[in-house]
């Protein structure tokens, strides 16, 4: 029986290639993202089904999950950087607190929402994956301290649905081309500076983040649980 996805952030990068790796396998997928043109572009492009909806915004979100009489496995991939207001030396303190709350209700907010409203829909055996960052390790700042809440979120989570059999893990990205991540802004000195910090000299790609998820969303991982697992080419190790 083929399994639904529901893939947030499905429009472009990342999600978008989690969504084609599902899809590939049959899966029913559905993807998310703001913009009513993007998200029926993407999903006619995929051949999956597209519905627009923020998901930092609970109406949207509880409107979402009533699609869902049951759902197999949970992509948390929206998120990124908030755009950021002019920089001041010394910013205002409302300028400091707008920037971190846009980055906790995008990086945070948006996977707390969307899994809180489908988490009773989830199948025995589904799975939850939500993408954190590098960023949660070092230098992340109010970016960074959202992807670590998310982390931390992550293993709560992962201790009340395990007796249900589901599973829910965070897989925190490095450096990843081929999305709008950057908004078309890195500089080649910091590209080439990124790819430098890699053991294996080369920055990630959406394909190896959506063949993580499809691991973390097979039967070969069901005992993985509550975990964060770093896909950044050695950029940053663990032990
Ligand atoms: N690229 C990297 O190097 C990197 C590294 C570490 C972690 N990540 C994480 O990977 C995830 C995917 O990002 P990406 O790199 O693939 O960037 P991307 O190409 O910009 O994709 C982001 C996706 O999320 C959607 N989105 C953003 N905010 C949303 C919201 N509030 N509600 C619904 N959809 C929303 C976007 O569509 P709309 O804008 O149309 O809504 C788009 O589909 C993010 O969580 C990001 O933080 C990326």
């Amino acid at each position: 029986m083929s399994r639904t996805v529901l893939v947030t952030g499905g429009t472009s990068g990342i999600g978008r290639a989690v969504a084609a790796r599902f899809a590939a396998d049959q899966a029913e997928v559905f993807i998310t993202g703001r913009h009513p043109d993007t998200v029926e572009q993407a999903a006619k492009e995929l051949g999956v089904h597209g519905v627009a909806c923020d998901a930092t915004d609970p109406v949207r979100v509880a409107a979402l999950a009533d699609r869902f009489p049951t759902l197999d496995v949970l992509v948390n991939a929206a998120g990124g950087l908030p755009p950021s207001a002019p920089g001041a030396a010394v910013p205002e303190l409302a300028a400091v607190l707008a920037e971190w709350q846009a980055n906790l209700e995008q990086n945070l907010l948006s996977a707390v929402l969307t899994t809180t409203a489908l988490r009773a829909r989830l199948a025995a055996g589904s799975s939850i994956i939500s993408i954190g960052s590098i960023g949660a390790e070092r230098r992340g700042g109010s970016y960074g301290a959202a992807k670590a809440a998310l982390a931390a979120w992550n293993a709560s989570l992962s201790s009340e649905l395990g007796p249900q059999g589901i599973t829910s893990n965070v897989i925190a990205a490095g450096y990843v081309t081929g999305t709008n991540f950057f908004q078309g802004q890195l500089a080649d000195d910091r590209h080439r500076a990124l790819v430098e910090e890699t053991h294996n000299k080369r920055p990630g790609t959406v394909e190896d983040i959506a063949e993580t998820v499809r691991f973390l969303a097979s039967l070969g991982a069901r005992h993985i649980t509550g975990q964060t697992l770093h896909v950044n080419g050695g950029a940053f190790t663990t032990r």
